[in-house]
């Protein structure tokens, strides 16, 4: 594993401990090495033939449920299979030291699993069903999906219920969504962990952070269209620099 660049390090570590609050912007790339394929790299195998159309639609849910909870228990059993990393949980330790709020675009619910505290789910959270007719939500265990059960039905009105996720052509959760927009007004610094700010309006809540006056940390393997406009760039991956920024301000003396 690369060492961090020590100068980048430094400064995030300077940041994190001279904000007063904190927002950490995730994307996939923080679940990757729980072995969660991002939602591209997952349409392989068996799933290869279907488009994002096929499989998170509202039109596609309507169409052929089967096919969409197959695809969505799928994804399930991978992220019970998985569990947390050390990503995650270097951003719930980081809560020994500072407020941190997360908005993730994740929908696997490994933040809450790491003990984060503050969380917007901005695409939802695929552990949450909600009715297709009454809106009723009710949220399952964390466990491997049992691919040959019935389709789900509301326990209220029984209607046929459907993942609570943000599918391609949907709003954004506008409680999620505010709550991502007050963590970015309040934070001096950002944190901005595995995503290819490629997806709106998730990508605008970083191009925000950039244009406002927080310290903006951006930490993903690759870079991405904001990594030259972001204060401090670290070249790794999520389990690899946020449990090493968390340990840095472990040993730094306290400052408030
Ligand atoms: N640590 C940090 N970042 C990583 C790691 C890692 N170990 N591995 C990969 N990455 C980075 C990649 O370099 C890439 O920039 O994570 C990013 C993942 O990008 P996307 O797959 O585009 O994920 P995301 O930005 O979350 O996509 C947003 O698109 O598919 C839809 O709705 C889905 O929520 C998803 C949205």
């Amino acid at each position: 594993m690369t060492e961090l660049d020590t100068h980048a390090r430094d400064a995030a570590v300077r940041a994190l401990a001279d904000a007063r609050r904190i927002l950490a912007l995730t994307g996939a790339g923080i679940s990757a090495e729980s072995g969660i394929p991002t939602f591209r790299e997952a349409q392989t195998g068996l799933w290869a033939r279907f488009s994002p159309e096929d499989l998170a639609t509202p039109e596609a849910f309507a169409r052929e449920p089967e096919r969409v909870w197959g695809w969505y228990r799928w994804r399930r059993t991978l992220i019970a299979r998985g569990g947390v990393n050390a990503g995650h949980e270097a951003l719930a330790a980081l809560e020994h030291h500072r407020p941190v709020r997360i908005a993730t675009q994740n929908v696997d619910g490994l933040h809450a699993a790491a003990g984060s505290s503050d969380i917007a789910e901005l695409h939802g959270n695929i552990w949450r069903e909600r009715c297709s007719a009454c809106a009723t939500t009710a949220t399952m265990a964390v466990a491997p999906a049992d691919e040959d059960a019935p389709l789900p039905v509301c326990s209220r009105c029984g209607a046929p219920t459907r993942p609570d996720i943000v599918w391609f052509g949907e709003m954004l959760p506008a409680d999620a969504l505010a709550r991502a927009e007050q963590g970015l007004n309040e934070a001096d610094c950002v944190l901005v962990v595995g995503t290819s700010n490629r997806v709106y309006p998730a990508a605008a809540l970083v191009e925000t952070a950039i244009a406002g006056p927080a310290t903006v940390i951006e930490v993903n393997p690759e870079a991405t269209p904001v990594s030259t406009a972001v204060d401090v760039a670290l070249r790794a991956s999520a389990s690899h620099a946020l449990p090493a920024l968390v340990a840095a301000l472990d040993a730094a003396p306290a400052r408030r």
